[in-house]
C-alpha cells in the first residue's frame, strides 16, 4: 500500500543479506524503518512490536530463522533460531506455521544450501501472504457491497477492532483488505476505528492506514460500540484473527469477544477475515487450548503519544503502587461469528464450514 505515494510492503529483504521493515512502535507520528541484520533484531522486533499482527510476525519469523541460517547453517542452530523466535510471541498461530515450514526446508537441505533456501522461502511466504490478503478482500468486498444493497443512500458503517490492515500483514490486510477493495469500488462507506487498548493499534495504526488511503473513518473509545450498536449506527463488524481453532474459535485482540456479544445482541453480522496460515488445524476449543499472551503491565498503567513539541512522550495514567495485568488476546467462539472470510472463499465458522474450503489442510 502507499505512504506518501510510494507504494510499501511492511517488510522487505536486501540483497547484502540484511531485511528492512517499517518500525510500527514510531507510527502514526514518525515513519522510519529498521534494518533486522541477525537473528536477535528479528527475536526483539517481533518481541517489542517494531513488526506485529498475525501474519507480519510470521514472515518476519522466517526472514529471522533465514538471518540464523546464514550466520550458522548446523542443524543445532537452527532448531536454536526456531526455538527463539516461537518464543517471542505465543499466541499467533502464524509465526510457529512460518518456522515449521522453513525449518522442515531447512533441515532435509545440505546445510551449504541452507542460506539461500531460507531467503527464498521467507520471501516466498511474504509473497504468498500478500496474494492471500489481497484475495480476502475481493472474498470480503462482497460482503460489504451487499450491505450497502441494503443501505442505498448512505454510507454502509463498519466497525473494526486492533489493527487488520497491511500493516498487521505483508499488504492489503486482513480485515481492512475488504474495505480497501469496496472502497475502491466506489461503495460508499465509513469505519468506526476502536483505539484499542492497551496499545491503541487501533487509533494509531488503523487511523493512519485508513487516511493513507483516504477512507471515512471516525476513531472511537473501545467501550462505545456496543452502543452504536444499540442505535443502529452499525451495519457489520470486520474484525482480524490470530489463530483460529478448526471449530472456528477465533482468538484476536483482547476487547474482539466484548464486540462480538454486543453484535450477536443486536443482530449485526459479525465477521473474522483470515488468510489460512492462521488456523490452528491442532486446536479445537479456543478457550481452553490458545496460549493467551500477558505482556508487561506498563502498556496499561501508561500510554504515549505525541506531546505539543512533537516529541513523543509516555506518561502515568493510575497511582503509584495499583496493579495492573495486560492481556493481549481473548477469544469469540464460533457461535458468535457470523461467517469467515478467507482467501478461498467466504465459510461459516465450524469444522464443516472450513473443512470444505480446506480439504488438502485439514
Ligand atoms: O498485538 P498485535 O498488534 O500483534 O495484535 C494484532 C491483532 O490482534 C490483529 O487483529 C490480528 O493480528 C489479526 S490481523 C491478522
Amino acid at each position: 500500500m502507499r505512504i506518501q505515494s510510494r507504494h510499501y510492503r511492511t517488510i522487505w529483504p536486501h540483497a547484502d543479506g540484511t531485511v528492512e521493515a517499517i518500525d510500527q512502535t514510531l507510527l502514526p507520528h514518525r515513519f522510519e524503518t529498521r534494518r533486522l541484520a541477525a537473528l536477535d533484531d528479528a527475536v526483539a522486533a517481533i518481541a517489542t512490536m517494531v513488526v506485529r499482527g498475525a501474519p507480519l510476525i510470521g514472515v518476519t519469523g522466517a526472514y529471522g530463522l533465514a538471518l540464523a541460517a546464514a550466520a550458522d547453517p548446523a542443524d543445532s542452530a537452527i532448531e536454536e533460531a526456531h526455538a527463539r523466535l516461537a518464543a517471542a510471541r505465543p499466541t499467533a498461530v502464524n509465526l510457529r506455521w512460518a518456522l515449521d515450514r522453513l525449518r522442515a526446508l531447512l533441515l532435509a537441505a545440505p546445510p551449504l544450501e541452507r542460506r539461500a533456501l531460507a531467503f527464498g522461502e521467507a520471501a516466498a511466504i511474504a509473497d504468498e501472504d500478500a496474494l492471500a490478503c489481497e484475495a480476502i478482500g475481493d472474498q470480503g468486498a462482497a460482503l460489504i457491497c451487499a450491505a450497502a444493497a441494503e443501505h442505498p443512500g448512505r454510507p454502509v458503517n463498519i466497525l473494526t477492532h486492533c489493527n487488520a490492515g497491511w500493516l498487521c500483514a505483508v499488504d492489503w490486510g486482513t480485515a481492512l483488505a475488504p474495505i480497501y477493495k469496496a472502497a475502491r469500488d466506489g461503495v460508499p462507506l465509513h469505519v468506526w476505528v476502536d483505539e484499542t487498548r492497551p496499545r491503541n493499534q487501533g487509533a494509531s495504526l488503523t487511523a493512519f492506514e485508513l487516511g493513507g488511503e483516504g477512507v471515512p473513518h471516525t476513531v472511537i473509545a473501545d467501550n462505545a460500540g456496543g452502543h452504536l450498536m444499540q442505535h443502529g449506527l452499525v451495519d457489520l463488524v470486520i474484525v482480524g484473527s490470530d489463530r483460529t481453532t478448526r471449530r472456528g474459535d477465533v482468538c484476536n485482540k483482547i476487547g474482539t469477544y466484548l464486540k462480538a456479544l454486543a453484535a450477536h445482541d443486536n443482530g449485526v453480522p459479525f465477521y473474522v477475515a483470515l488468510p489460512s496460515s492462521t488456523i490452528d488445524w491442532t486446536m479445537r476449543d479456543g478457550v481452553a487450548e490458545i496460549p493467551i499472551e500477558e505482556r508487561d503491565p506498563s502498556e496499561v498503567t501508561h500510554i504515549s503519544g505525541r506531546a505539543a513539541d512533537g516529541a513523543t512522550t509516555r506518561v502515568q495514567l493510575t497511582p503509584d503502587g495499583s496493579p495492573a495485568r495486560n492481556w493481549g488476546f481473548d477469544v469469540t467462539p464460533a457461535r458468535l461469528v457470523g461467517a469467515l472470510i478467507t482467501e478461498r472463499g467466504v465459510c461459516a465458522a465450524s469444522e464443516a464450514g472450513l473443512r470444505q474450503l480446506f480439504p488438502d489442510l485439514a
